[in-house]
């Protein structure tokens, strides 16, 4: 469990079938920040048990080094579920990240979760509390109480919107997910979904992640869909084929530009506010004017950018006498 300031990078998070092990060893060379390894719905139900074998080896094998480890296990209104957090958790717990739960409902199902995730780091003798829960809203019930399950435990470290399912759940009149349905001609019908997923996460200090866009060979429509949530404030999306990485990679990282503008306004804000620059609190910069508040919005700028490794290419220099 890692509080979202402090947590690593999550711009994409690819989905692997846990029923192909060929294609469970592949992705692990792939640039992603996150790998999650389903036993939800890309595995039909006849496969779910040797999935969750193959998604053990693959944890145990190794190979994914940097790379959020996550598996996601069946929804609770299954049968399995119980059972895939157990083998999973026996199998590999010490290799494991984070277990998302799919169509989350309700707080006390992410409950249920963190008692078992604990029963069980208990009897392995793991440390209790390091597995993370990732809470995926995909229903409409889900979205009403994504207050109450951000809050649910303190393992969540990702709220996820869930766009195929939630679109079923709320009956909307779309067969494409991620884009605008037909006839809604009054701006983004996912706009509310989504902010309001990103409050519980930033109210709570969780990461707020987008989810698939099905459309696999156009990367252009997913570089459009995913500038959405990335404009809000969301922190990843999930990825479904390697031609999507490098669009996730750099949709949810600044441009060069805003990246080395709020390293300076951090630097001429620090400068302007000692003594030394005169413990002044409102200032200019170049034309423009900061304060508090704009250090905040830098940090925030600042603090994506480094965490996906960027450089800077300018550096402030404090005006003479
Ligand atoms: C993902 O699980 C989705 O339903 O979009
Ligand atoms: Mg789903």
């Amino acid at each position: 469990m890692v509080d979202s300031s402090s947590a690593r990078s999550r711009r994409s998070c690819l989905a692997v079938p846990g029923s192909s092990p060929k294609m469970l060893s592949k992705a692990k060379g792939l640039p992603v920040d996150q790998i999650f390894m389903d036993l939800e719905d890309s595995v039909a139900p006849i496969a779910k048990e040797e999935a969750r074998q193959n998604v053990v080896a693959a944890l145990n094998e190794g190979g994914l080094e940097g790379k959020v480890r996550v598996v996601r296990v069946n929804d609770l209104t299954t049968q399995w579920t119980y059972r895939d957090v157990i083998e999973v958790v026996e199998g590999a717990g010490a290799n494991l990240d984070c277990i998302m739960l799919p169509k989350v409902q309700t707080a006390e199902q992410v409950a249920w979760l963190d008692m078992t995730l604990t029963q069980i780091e208990k009897t392995l003798g793991l440390e209790v509390g390091r597995i993370g829960i990732e809470a995926q809203i995909e229903n409409a019930l889900g979205l009403v109480n994504v207050d109450a399950i951000a809050q649910a435990s303190p393992r969540v470290e990702t709220i996820i919107f869930g766009p195929a399912d939630f679109m079923a759940s709320i009956n909307m009149k779309s067969l494409v997910v991620g884009e605008q349905p037909p006839g809604y001609d009054v701006g983004d019908a996912y706009h509310y979904i989504l902010s309001r997923i990103l409050m519980a996460a930033r109210a709570y200090d969780k990461q707020a992640i987008d989810g698939p866009y099905l459309q696999i060979k156009d990367v252009d429509g997913f570089r459009r869909v995913a500038g959405r949530s990335a404009a809000l404030g969301f922190d990843g999306k999930w990825v479904l084929h390697p031609g999507q990485i490098e669009a996730a990679n750099e949709v949810y990282s600044p441009n060069q530009e805003d990246y080395d503008h709020a390293e300076l306004i951090l630097d001429a804000y620090a400068y302007y506010t000692s003594a030394e620059g005169g413990a002044r609190g409102a200032v200019m910069l170049g034309d423009e004017m900061i304060d508090e508040a704009s250090r905040k919005m830098a940090l925030v700028m600042s603090g994506k950018g480094r965490a996906a490794g960027m450089k800077r290419t300018k550096t402030f220099t404090p005006p003479e006498g």
